[in-house]
């Protein structure tokens, strides 16, 4: 089980395994991630049969308080699948489509970077499950896996769109796939399996970096501000002594 780690907004929901189509009887995984530690995030879904409801409700299994499993997927839990806080503040929200047909396509829950590579897999529930396959764009075929898969190595936006595939079995329900510019990034890329060419991994990646950024600055700032106002007081303190200080003078002389 892997999930994505590094998220930036405050709640991300994590999907395992991470695809947006499943086969009857499947299970899948559903957890959020807590940037603020608070445990007060919870998996819910909308679907078109049960409207809006929490994990707690009975359509999955609670792992935790903020992880629920499904563990025989029907196509009635197809809808989306999102976290919230007791506020009411959302994470990103997953859409996951549970089929009857003999295929399905794996595409990723979450948005692909623009730039990074995807691969798209069509799936038999028969074995073998990688038999030769069509892979079609908002209707139109775009490409042949003999494999049962498609990459895309450098995702742009003009990839976004509704994806399916065909195999002699028949074809799979269609899933958008969603493609997020680079610097929006909300979440990292699946990361790609390494090949002996690949350059060393930069020891910071961007996501990584904003991450640290994100969380760093406000410390930061109020770090700063906190500094600035307490030099102020202390000016002012002192200047109202060296004040009375001239005052004492001035009454001595006085005397
Ligand atoms: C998060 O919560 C757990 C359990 O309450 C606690 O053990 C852990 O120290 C907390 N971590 C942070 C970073 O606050
Ligand atoms: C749930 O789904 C229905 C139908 O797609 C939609 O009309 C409704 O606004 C959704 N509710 C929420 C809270 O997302």
């Amino acid at each position: 089980m892997e999930f994505t780690p590094v998220c930036l907004l405050l709640s991300c929901l994590h999907v395992s395994p991470d695809s947006s189509q499943l086969f009857r009887y499947d299970s899948v995984s559903l957890s959020c991630s807590d940037r603020l530690n608070s445990t007060g995030w919870r998996v819910r879904r909308n679907t078109s049969d049960g409207g809006v409801r929490l994990c707690s409700s009975g359509w999955g299994v609670a792992s935790s308080v903020s992880a629920c499993t499904i563990r025989n997927a029907y196509p009635s839990d197809s809808g989306v699948y999102w976290c919230e806080s007791r506020e009411g503040e959302r994470s990103n929200s997953v859409s996951i489509t549970v089929t009857d047909h003999a295929v399905i396509l794996e595409s990723p829950v979450r948005p692909v970077i623009e730039g990074d590579a995807v691969t798209l897999r069509c799936q038999t529930q028969t074995t073998p499950s990688n038999l030769p396959a069509d892979f079609y764009k908002d209707g139109f075929l775009i490409g042949t896996g003999s494999a049962g898969e498609m990459t895309i190595h450098s995702v742009s936006k003009s990839d976004e769109g509704l994806y399916k595939c065909q195999t002699h079995l028949g074809e799979s329900p269609e899933s958008w796939l969603a493609v997020q510019t680079k610097f929006l990034v909300l979440s990292p890329s699946p990361t790609p399996t390494p090949t002996p060419t690949s350059s060393p991994a930069p020891l910071l990646s961007l996501p990584r970096l904003m991450c640290h950024l994100v969380v760093g600055i406000p410390y930061l700032l109020t770090t700063i501000i906190l500094g600035l106002i307490y030099r102020d007081k202390r000016k002012r303190a002192q200047s109202h002594a060296e004040q009375r200080g001239n005052n004492d003078v001035i009454m001595e002389i006085a005397i």
